[in-house]
C-alpha cells in the first residue's frame, strides 16, 4: 500500500493532521495501536486554546464544539482560603473553550470516517524504515499478518510511549527531562461544577483543581503521592480532601456524587530535539510532555500539527521544502514557551517535598504578586489562552 503521509498514532494529533491534510487533497493513512473505543475511553484534557478551536474549524470539525463547548473568560486562583480572578478576556481579548479531548477526538474520528479516510486499528510491531532517505516506509502487522505502507513522509503522532521518537538515532537526538515528585489524582463525576469557571488552588495540603466538561459533568484533581493508587482513594476520601484544599466558600457549595472515572497521572516535563529527522516528523506527546497544570499538553500538540500541516501543504502545493526544513525549529520555539509556563504554573501551585520555609515564603510572595499586579496577570493570561502560532 502507498500513501503520501503515513501517520503513526490515532490520538488527537494524528487525527487532526490527517483531517487537515485531507481538506487540501493530501492523502494519509493513520496507524493506531488500540481500538477506537479504547482511545475514546481515555479522559484527558479539557481546555482548548483558540488556536486549536480555529484548527478544528479549519478541519471542518468545529460545529459540535461551537454548539456544546463553553467559553471561559477567566479563572480563579485560590490561596490561603481566598481567591482572586484572572480575567483572560479583559487582559488578552481571548477566552478559552471548555470541550473535552474525548469529544475533540470523537469529532475527528467522525470526520475521517465520513470522508472515507483510512485508519488501521489494532496495529502491532510498527517499525519505521529509511526515514533518512527519499523513500521511507512503515512496516506493521494486524492480527499477525505483516503489512507495508510506502509513503513520502512519516508523522510520528504516537504519544510519549510510541516508537517514532526512538527511531531518531541517539547521536542526533537530545532529550531534556524533569520528573516531579507527585502526581494528580483525577475524578469525573456527574455533578454540577462547583464554580462557573475553573478554580486552581494552592493549599497547605497540596494543589487542587476544580474543572468541568459541562453543566452536569465535573472534573476534579488533587495533588497526590506517586505511591498512591486510584483504588486506595474512596470517593468519600477524595471529596473530603478536595474540600480541605479549596476556599471554604467553594467547599460549602461543592456537590459530591459517585465518581465515574478515577485515575492518577504522574507529572513530567520532557522535550526531545530535533523534532524532525529526514522524512520523519514528531508531533505532540511523541516529542514533548508538560505537567498538566495550565492545560498545555493537547494545545501544544495542536500547534505542532498546525506547523507540520502548513509545511506539508507548502511541499505539495508549491514544491517548496522551506516549511518542512523550518518545522523543528519553529515548533520547538513554541514548545519551550509552553514548557516554561507549565513548569512555572506547577511550581506556583504545588507542595514539593523538598520545599523549605524559605521556598514557601517565595511561593506566597509570587502568588501575592500575581494577585495584585496587572502586568503579572497579563503575562499569565497570555500564556494560558495560548501564545500565537
Ligand atoms: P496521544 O493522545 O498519546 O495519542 C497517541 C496515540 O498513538 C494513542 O492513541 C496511542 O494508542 C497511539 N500509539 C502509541 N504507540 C503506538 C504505536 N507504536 N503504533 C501505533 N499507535 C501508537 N493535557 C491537558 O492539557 N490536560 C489534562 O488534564 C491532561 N491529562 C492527561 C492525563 C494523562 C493520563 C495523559 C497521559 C495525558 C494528559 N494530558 C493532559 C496531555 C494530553 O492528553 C496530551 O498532550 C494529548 O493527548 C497529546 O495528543 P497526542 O495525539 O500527541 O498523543
Ligand atoms: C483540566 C486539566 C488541566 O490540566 C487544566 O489545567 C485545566 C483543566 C481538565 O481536565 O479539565
Amino acid at each position: 500500500m502507498r500513501t503520501q503521509v503515513a501517520i503513526i498514532g490515532g490520538g488527537p494529533s494524528g487525527l487532526l493532521l490527517s483531517q487537515l491534510l485531507h481538506r487540501h487533497g493530501i492523502d494519509s493513512v493513520v496507524l493506531e495501536r488500540k481500538t477506537k473505543e479504547y482511545v475514546l475511553g481515555r479522559i484527558r484534557a479539557g481546555v482548548l486554546e483558540q488556536g486549536l478551536v480555529r484548527l478544528m474549524e479549519e478541519a471542518g470539525c468545529g460545529a459540535r464544539m461551537q454548539a456544546e463547548g463553553f467559553e471561559h473568560r477567566g479563572t480563579l486562583i485560590a490561596h490561603g482560603g481566598e481567591s482572586f480572578r484572572v480575567d483572560f478576556a479583559g487582559l488578552t481579548g481571548k477566552p478559552v473553550m471548555i470541550y473535552g479531548q474525548t469529544e475533540v477526538t470523537r469529532d475527528l474520528y467522525a470526520a475521517r470516517e465520513s470522508a472515507g479516510g483510512r485508519i488501521d486499528f489494532n496495529v502491532a510491531d510498527v517499525t519505521i524504515h529509511d526515514a533518512d532517505s527519499d523513500t521511507p516506509h512503515v512496516s506493521y502487522s494486524i492480527d499477525g499478518a505483516p503489512r507495508r505502507l510506502d509513503c513520502d513522509f512519516i508523522a510520528g503522532c504516537d504519544g510519549f510511549h510510541g516508537v517514532s521518537r526512538q527511531a531518531i538515532p541517539l547521536e542526533v537526538r537530545r532529550d531534556y527531562e524533569k520528573i516531579y515528585p507527585f502526581g494528580w489524582l483525577g475524578i469525573l463525576s456527574k455533578t454540577p461544577p462547583v464554580n462557573h469557571e475553573l478554580v486552581y488552588a494552592n493549599s497547605d495540603r497540596g494543589f487542587a483543581l476544580c474543572s468541568m466538561r459541562n453543566e452536569q459533568l465535573s472534573r476534579y484533581y488533587i495533588q497526590c503521592s506517586l505511591s498512591d493508587h486510584p483504588e486506595d482513594w474512596t470517593d468519600e476520601a477524595f471529596w473530603e480532601e478536595l474540600k480541605r484544599r479549596i476556599p471554604p466558600e467553594q467547599a460549602e457549595k461543592l456537590v459530591t456524587g459517585p465518581s465515574i472515572e478515577k485515575s492518577i497521572a504522574p507529572l513530567r516535563s520532557f522535550v526531545t530535539e530535533p523534532m524532525r529527522w529526514g522524512r520523519l516528523f514528531l508531533c505532540g506527546d511523541a516529542a514533548h510532555i508538560v505537567p498538566p497544570t495550565g492545560a498545555k499538553g493537547l494545545n501544544t500538540a495542536a500547534s505542532d500539527v498546525n506547523y507540520l500541516y502548513r509545511a506539508l501543504r507548502e511541499f505539495y502545493e508549491k514544491n517548496s521544502a522551506q516549511g518542512i526544513d523550518a518545522y523543528s525549529k519553529k515548533a520547538l520555539a513554541r514548545v519551550w514557551k509552553a514548557e516554561r509556563f507549565s513548569w512555572w504554573f506547577s511550581s506556583l501551585l504545588h507542595r514539593y517535598p523538598e520545599q523549605s520555609a524559605f521556598d514557601l515564603k517565595i511561593q506566597t510572595a509570587e502568588l501575592e504578586f500575581l494577585r495584585s499586579n496587572r502586568a503579572a496577570q497579563q503575562a499569565m493570561a497570555e500564556n494560558y489562552v495560548g501564545l500565537p502560532y
